[in-house]
């Protein structure tokens, strides 16, 4: 830890509602930081338990990225601003915010991104899109740095309704590994990139504690609910079907063009950062998926 740590700071984190973000926000909200947390359905839909301590000081900031006026008013006296975008078909997004960190002499950027970025041969739409957010950054200036996990745990959370209704998971490449990460590690990550100085230039690929496939967090999560699960193979136009149900087409190409990245073993390679950084091992699925166990009841 050094000197600079121990600065009060102003940070505005964007996508304050979301995933990561607002776990940030939990966990700097009682450190006395002065937090903006902007979304476009903040303040009346408040960031999901990012309670203020005594002594914290948090604004929640109606913002839109595609609004550059509302993305200055955030970034205004900010010492850091936490980057979260989450619209590959929609780049300019990414512009505005970088545009409005330059305007309002933004101190240091930290850019969630994607370890995907160093996979070779990955060009899909959100991995090129996540490449090019991370090489304007790099070259605009502002000091910055890096997150880039695996996938995240939470993505289990998708077969909650089934595991309830039919004790059943399913799955593009169901014997695939990825060493996916649990968001409470990134959001710790980027909380001490966000408060010392010390973090500026660094890239820090994050990932769990091992490699795990659909049938492996399948099985964990039946132990731990102590019944029967299945994990089915989806065909490929299932899986498609099921992405267009979320997004748009070109994000749901480059989201199967992921799993078959995965498939062929470019996800499954475990390291050492969160450790490194936190000083405590990364959290396992089975830990990550006890904490959140009440979902799946
Ligand atoms: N999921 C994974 O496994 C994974 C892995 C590696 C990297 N990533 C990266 O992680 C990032 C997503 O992080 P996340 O999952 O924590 O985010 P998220 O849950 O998708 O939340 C993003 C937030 O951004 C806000 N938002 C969306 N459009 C906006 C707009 N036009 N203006 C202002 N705010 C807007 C939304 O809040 P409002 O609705 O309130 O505006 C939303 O809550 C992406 O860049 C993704 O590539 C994800």
């Amino acid at each position: 830890m050094t000197a600079t740590a121990h600065r009060t700071r102003h940070l505005v984190l964007t996508g304050a509602s979301g995933t990561v973000a607002s776990l940030v926000a939990r966990r700097l909200a009682p450190t006395g930081h002065r937090l903006t947390l902007t979304g476009r359905t903040v303040p009346g839909d408040r960031p999901r338990d990012a309670t203020a301590g005594p002594g914290a000081a948090v604004r929640y900031l109606v913002c839109d990225h595609e609004d550059p006026a509302s993305l200055r008013e955030a970034f205004r006296g900010a010492d850091a601003v936490l980057v979260v975008t989450n619209d590959p078909t929609r780049p300019q997004q990414d512009r505005n915010i970088l545009r409005a960190a330059l305007d309002a002499s933004v101190g240091h950027l930290v850019k969630l991104s994607a370890a995907a970025v160093h996979d070779p041969g990955a060009d899909d739409l959100v991995t090129s899109w996540q490449r090019e957010n991370e090489r304007r950054i790099r070259a605009c200036g502002i000091p910055w740095t890096m997150i880039q996990p695996r996938s995240f745990m939470t993505h289990a959370l998708a077969w909650a309704q089934d595991i309830r209704a039919r004790s059943a998971t399913a799955a593009l490449h169901p014997d695939s590994r990825n060493a996916c990460v649990a968001p409470e590690d990134i959001a710790e990550v980027i909380a001490l990139a966000l408060t010392d100085d010390v973090h500026h230039g660094r890239s820090y690929q994050l990932t769990g504690p091992q490699a795990l496939s659909a049938q492996d967090q399948t099985r964990i999560l039946a132990e731990l609910l102590g019944r029967p699960l299945t994990c089915r193979a989806l065909t490929r136009s299932e899986a498609r079907a099921g992405f267009l149900r979320r997004y748009p087409p070109a994000m749901a190409e480059a989201l199967l063009l992921s799993a078959d990245r995965q498939a062929a073993g470019a996800k499954s390679a475990t390291g050492d950062t969160v450790e490194r950084l936190t000083g405590r091992p990364p959290t396992s699925f089975t830990r990550w998926a006890t904490a959140h166990l009440h979902r799946f009841v």
